[in-house]
């Protein structure tokens, strides 16, 4: 059975670092405010394996007017799980985890390769691509949040 819980900044290691950080060292795999308060990692399991990983900082970004902003990272899973929906249950997850903290707004630097699938959970594209040293091309890309004004 699968299964969504929050984990340590370390235990993501073991999915970013074959995943997003391939043959890097694995100190790579540090994200600068990963042990801040208020940031957030999920792991996703099959049984106890981990097997998908997704962090949500509080972070905001200029590019945007929005109030509360929450910005997604080292979203990752593992290769042979890769393409059954696991990605998609973990945008969702944070998603819930972002209005629960009344996020207005949610945006990343997506590699330009995910971005269909990101287009697919409702982000955009904002601008032109750019490259991130070491990691490649990303666009910057963003979906608004709001409550369900008629959810209990
Ligand atoms: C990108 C990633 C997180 C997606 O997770 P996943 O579990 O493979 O995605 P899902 O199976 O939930 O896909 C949901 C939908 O997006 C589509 N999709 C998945 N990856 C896609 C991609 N790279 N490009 C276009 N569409 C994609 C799926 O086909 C599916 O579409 P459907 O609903 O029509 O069937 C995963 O492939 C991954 O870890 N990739 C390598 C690391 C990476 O690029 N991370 C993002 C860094 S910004």
């Amino acid at each position: 059975m699968q299964n969504i819980k929050k984990i340590s900044a370390l235990e993501t290691f073991p999915v970013r670092h074959p995943v997003l950080r391939t043959e890097k060292p694995i100190e790579s795999c540090h994200f600068e405010g990963d042990d801040l308060e208020t940031t957030t990692h999920f792991g996703l399991f099959d049984e106890n394996n981990l097997i998908g990983v997704i962090s949500i900082f509080e972070a905001k970004n200029k590019l945007f007017p929005e109030e509360r902003q929450f910005q997604i990272r080292g979203m990752a899973v593992l290769k042979e799980y890769q393409k059954k929906g696991l990605g998609a249950t973990l945008v969702n997850h944070c998603e819930k985890y972002c209005l629960d903290n009344n996020a207005d707004l949610i945006w990343f630097n997506a590699r330009t390769e995910a971005t269909g699938f990101y287009e697919k959970m409702g982000y955009q594209k904002i601008g032109a691509s750019f490259d991130i040293k070491d990691v490649g091309e990303h666009f910057v890309m963003s979906k608004k949040i709001k409550a369900n004004p008629f959810q209990n």
